[in-house]
């Protein structure tokens, strides 16, 4: 049977047709609700919270006026450039990592231009691609010891290539690219935008944004959603030179950050000891679930981020949802790494705490 045409009148049974390329893509299913009283070692957040200066900072800062009025990004812009190093032209706020990817893809991807992509990775990657109708080419994560596929990159990369995103490092493998790599990548790909993606770079120490003036075609994202504890402000930024930034900017929406994100984006840079005792915790922590993980002989990948991913065999989803049984929750990677779990790290209580209910949870296997 023929396709309906895209432009047949709808009727009263029968909704509007998307553009083929929203049919084609692939359902993506955000996480469920109920999350807030649990442990959540599900979606590599602070477990904590943010920094207890940020909501005062909101409640001090904050009067009715604010709220009538379209936000204004100038004194965050001046107090984020100062923060980060760089230019106040040099990056645009945005509505978390998720906006900055889809601002570069709208500036940078047309229909059917090639965006290469890794996998697995962050599946916001894919998402963007989709909608925006590019071809997408993906570059497995070495099977087995899932490191950066330098080589395979760099192999895949071609003259016509648009767009290369990079999680560095990856979410769910945990693993990262050194500077080096990620030179070699800006010059084998002169004409892509090449995003790398620095979520969790508090965790790693590994970052690309002091290069931003001397690759024309790098782009560095950074975020609040992770270390600093607010995933439910949405705020991020992403850098590039001011000349590429005019672009993304040219096809950002003008007001995508609303002034509360803005407001607390400005306190949390200003309170660094909270965010640089996090990651203290957070890294010891994670030795400590490498030796609970080894004690019960289960495989996990050494990780550069505030997640670790490990090996559950036949038991991933059983593991999952034992644990969520007991108020912790992990996230099942297995649909995409057979056997895999993804634990966030959180601090060194919290971890003890998932390791004990691990323990259990792996000695008795579920009849
Ligand atoms: C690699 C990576 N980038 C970005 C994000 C999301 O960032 P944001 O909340 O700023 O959109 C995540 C969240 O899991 C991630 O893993």
């Amino acid at each position: 049977m023929p396709a309906p045409s895209r432009s047949a009148v709808p009727n009263s049974k029968q909704g509007l047709r998307p553009r083929q390329a929203v049919e084609r893509m692939a359902p993506y299913h955000p996480p469920t609700g109920g999350r807030i009283e649990r442990m959540r070692l599900d979606f590599n957040e602070n477990t904590l919270g943010c920094s207890e200066k940020v909501t005062a900072f909101l409640a001090q800062h904050l009067v009715e006026n604010d709220l009538a009025v379209y936000p204004e990004y100038g004194a965050a812009v001046e107090e984020l450039a100062a923060f980060f190093k760089t230019g106040q032209d040099e990056f645009t706020i945005t509505n978390g990592t998720d906006e900055a990817i889809q601002v570069l893809i709208n500036t940078y991807v047309d229909d059917d231009d090639e965006v290469v992509i890794l996998k697995p990775s962050y599946a916001m990657y894919r998402f963007y691609s989709e909608v925006a109708g590019a071809q997408i080419r993906e570059i497995p994560y070495r099977p087995g010891t899932l490191q950066f596929p330098l080589q395979e990159l760099l192999g895949a990369i071609q003259p016509a290539t648009r767009v290369v995103l990079i999680s560095n490092p990856n979410n769910p493998t945990g693993s990262a690219v050194d500077l080096d790599g990620i030179v070699r990548i800006l010059k084998k790909a002169p004409n892509a935008a090449v995003l790398i993606d620095e979520a969790y770079y508090e965790f790693s120490g590994i970052t690309a944004l002091p290069l931003i003036r001397e690759y024309p075609n790098l782009f560095v994202s950074r975020t609040f959603s992770k270390v600093y504890g607010m995933a439910a402000m949405r705020v991020g930024c992403l850098f590039s030179r001011a000349d590429n930034v005019a672009w993304m900017k040219k096809a950002q929406s003008p007001y995508s950050v609303n002034s509360l994100a803005v407001l607390a984006a400005r306190a949390a840079i200003r309170d660094t000891e909270y965010i640089s005792e996090y990651v203290g915790e957070v890294l010891a922590a994670r030795e400590l679930v490498y030796v609970g993980l080894e004690k019960l002989g289960i495989n996990y990948v050494k990780s550069h981020g505030n997640f670790v991913l490990f090996d559950c065999g036949e038991r991933s989803i059983e593991v999952r949802d034992a644990l969520k049984a007991k108020n912790i929750l992990v996230r099942d990677r297995s649909y995409e790494i057979p056997g895999a779990v993804r634990v966030t790290i959180g601090t060194r209580e919290q971890m003890r705490k998932f390791l004990t209910e691990l323990e259990v949870v792996w000695k008795c296997p579920a009849k």
